[in-house]
């Protein structure tokens, strides 16, 4: 017997489908005046590592590992600020991305349950300038 049942990386469509999902996130991150300024100005290079990581969390090939060694996602975010409503806004675009994309609904809230308590993890910044003003 060789039944097993795909992975989410197969069920998505594969290598092509995930990379236009992450091409369009990107554009939205690129559109969203609160979230664009933590990015760096060229959003090229880790708009290609994203597709690299998220092939290999979906279940295909570990390229992200064989390129830039062990994902420790919290600590590579840490230079960035990242919020609670900064990582809300992230996990819209990303979901959007994928209905943008016409993904099955049931693959997509399934990847979205997962991905949230990463994003959730990835928050190293309280957001306070709200309340408490960000200085003059
Ligand atoms: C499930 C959630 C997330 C995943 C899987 C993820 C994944 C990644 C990956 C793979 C990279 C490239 C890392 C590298 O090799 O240097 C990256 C970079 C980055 N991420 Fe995330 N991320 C997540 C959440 C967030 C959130 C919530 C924010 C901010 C709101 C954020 C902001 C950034 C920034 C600013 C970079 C640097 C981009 C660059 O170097 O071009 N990420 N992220």
């Amino acid at each position: 017997m060789t039944a097993r049942f795909l992975t989410p990386f197969e069920r998505l469509g594969g290598r092509e489908v995930l990379h236009r999902i992450v091409d369009d996130f990107y554009a939205r991150i690129d559109a969203d005046g609160e979230l664009r300024p933590i990015f760096p100005d060229d959003l090229v290079p880790g708009r290609e590592r994203q597709k690299l990581f998220l092939e290999q969390w979906l279940g295909g090939e570990p390229l992200y590992e064989r390129a830039h060694g062990p994902p420790m996602m919290r600590r590579r975010h840490l230079p960035f600020r990242v919020t609670v409503p900064g990582a809300e806004r992230w996990l819209t675009h990303f979901e959007a991305a994928l209905v943008a994309e016409g993904t099955d609904e049931a693959l997509a809230a399934e990847i979205m349950t997962a991905l949230r308590p990463l994003a959730m993890r990835m928050v190293n910044t309280r957001e306070v300038e709200t309340q408490q003003g960000g200085g003059a």
